[in-house]
């Protein structure tokens, strides 16, 4: 056994530990992926991961991800399964399935989909033909690609009619109406990757209605804001709404669809259909090791400290947005109502998200690049920069230490005040190759990199919550 154990000295509470002490076999049978698992969860617990769809999960989820169901085929629903041997699976799916229906108040829950692509999908292949007209919101105002982006199955195969934001990041639903009225859509999603504002599910179910469309929520990001109370919840106003699991509700990678009252009332035969479209439509057997890490989460939100931590996320957010204002950076749509901040770069020059995106994560602190709304560069040189605090709530931080984390990314900033990244493809490449060297040499990368450990390891990543 050669694996790494020094990093125990320092983390000796930490999910580190834990890591370590469940993986013996691991560490005796394949020394090298065990390193590699050690050397992931080290720079987890030495960085601080502001990805806003990121997250830290509990030891519980994980225990129940690496289990025994991992090994059972499932293909098909309780009760009429196409292989033998699923009474446990049974139970496990249907306990899974009654928590989410109680969690987020709905009539009807598939917790199969692989992930929030493949639960996006099977919403179009339950509720549209191919061809048919939908709305989604455009990629580059922080649409998911699934929401109908050009590059995706999704437009291939139906009518994508992208509608976007305003240039200071606000729906414009007169916009909307009028694109409804002209294509007809027979499907409109409301949610987003990168929103840092409130969505007014009201105003959405307005333009749905008007023309008949189905209304699907995307709420993969702001799941455990609603569920914890800390967004409004699109139930009442959406006929589907479809979520991944593991981003602010803190589960494993996963997803769910569920069927709202408003949407049986629109077609009861909705759940049969999500379920056809799902299997045989469009996937094979569930992954019950995935599902069964889904009902921990599921147990851990509906736990009364849940409401505490989306609400903590949603002030840390408050308190990162200020800070950066305070240093003089632009936020699209001026701020944030939820876990998320778009930053945008451009007043210093269009392009730099990529900048910060690389220098910030040789610091030890993980955001990403990011379009804003009407950007001027390509989506791979990006003007702006997504964060975001779920992973920082979940291991404890407060609104102190994002004031700390928006004078690094300040100090960042002034450090490369004089770093443009040019349109021209030759001279950007040459501007980025020494902006990468300079990530090696430049003494001031590592000092802050030592910095943000230090207040990383102030805050191990809890092996409960
Ligand atoms: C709003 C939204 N929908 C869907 C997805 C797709 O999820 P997955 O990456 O699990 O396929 C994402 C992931 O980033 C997302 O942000």
């Amino acid at each position: 056994m050669n694996v790494n154990h020094h990093y125990t000295e320092t983390l000796s509470t930490s999910r580190f530990v834990c890591t370590l002490s469940r993986m013996s076999r691991l560490q005796d049978q394949d020394p090298d992926i065990a390193q590699l698992v050690l050397d992931e969860t080290r720079r987890q617990e030495d960085g601080l991961t502001l990805i806003p769809s990121e997250n830290h999960t509990s030891g519980a989820v994980l225990e129940a991800l690496a289990t025994v169901f991992t090994d059972k085929y499932a293909e098909g629903y309780p009760g009429r399964r196409y292989y033998a041997g699923n009474e446990v699976a049974d139970r496990l799916e249907t306990l899974v399935v009654e928590r989410a229906k109680t969690l987020f108040g709905v009539p009807y829950v598939n917790v199969q989909p692989y992930s929030g692509s493949p639960a996006n999908f099977a919403v179009y292949l339950a509720t549209i033909d191919p061809g048919d007209a939908f709305m989604g919101l455009d990629l580059l105002s922080g649409g998911h690609l699934t929401h109908g982006w050009k590059a995706s199955a999704t437009a291939k195969l139906w009518k994508s009619v992208p509608y976007r934001l305003t240039a200071d990041g606000r729906f414009d639903f007169e916009h909307m109406m009028k694109l409804a009225r002209e294509h007809r859509p027979k499907l409109i999603w409301c949610g987003g990757t990168a929103l840092p504002r409130t969505i007014p599910w009201a105003e959405f179910a307005k333009v749905a209605d008007a023309v008949g469309a189905y209304l699907v929520a995307d709420i993969s990001h702001i799941a455990g804001l609603i569920a914890g109370g800390a967004h409004e919840s699109p139930m009442p106003y959406v006929h589907v709404t479809t979520t991944t699991t593991h981003k602010t509700l803190r589960g494993p990678r996963g997803a769910m669809i569920m069927v709202t009252q408003k949407g049986l009332d629109k077609d009861a035969d909705l759940p049969s259909k999500i379920d056809k479209a799902i299997i045989p439509g469009f996937q094979g057997g569930p992954h019950l090791n995935t599902v069964a890490g889904i009902g921990v989460a599921l147990h851990e939100a509906m736990q009364p400290g849940f409401k505490d931590y989306a609400a903590r996320i949603v002030e840390n957010a408050h308190a990162l947005a200020d800070a950066l204002t305070e240093a003089g950076f632009t936020l699209v749509s001026g701020g944030t109502d939820n876990h998320l901040i778009l930053m945008d770069l451009s007043p210093t020059g269009i392009g730099r998200g990529m900048l910060f995106h690389s220098g910030l994560e040789r610091m030890g602190l993980y955001a990403n690049k990011n379009a804003v709304p009407n950007d001027q560069s390509s989506p791979f040189y990006p003007s702006g920069l997504r964060l975001g605090t779920p992973a920082a709530t979940t291991r404890g931080m407060t609104t102190a230490d994002m004031k700390q984390v928006a004078s690094w990314i300040a100090q960042f900033a002034e450090h490369v005040k004089d770093i443009q990244v040019p349109a021209d493809k030759a001279e950007r490449q040459r501007i980025l190759k020494a902006f990468d060297r300079s990530l090696i040499t430049d003494p001031f990368y590592e000092t802050l990199r030592g910095e943000v450990r230090n207040l990383c390891r102030r805050y191990p990543i809890p092996a409960s919550q």
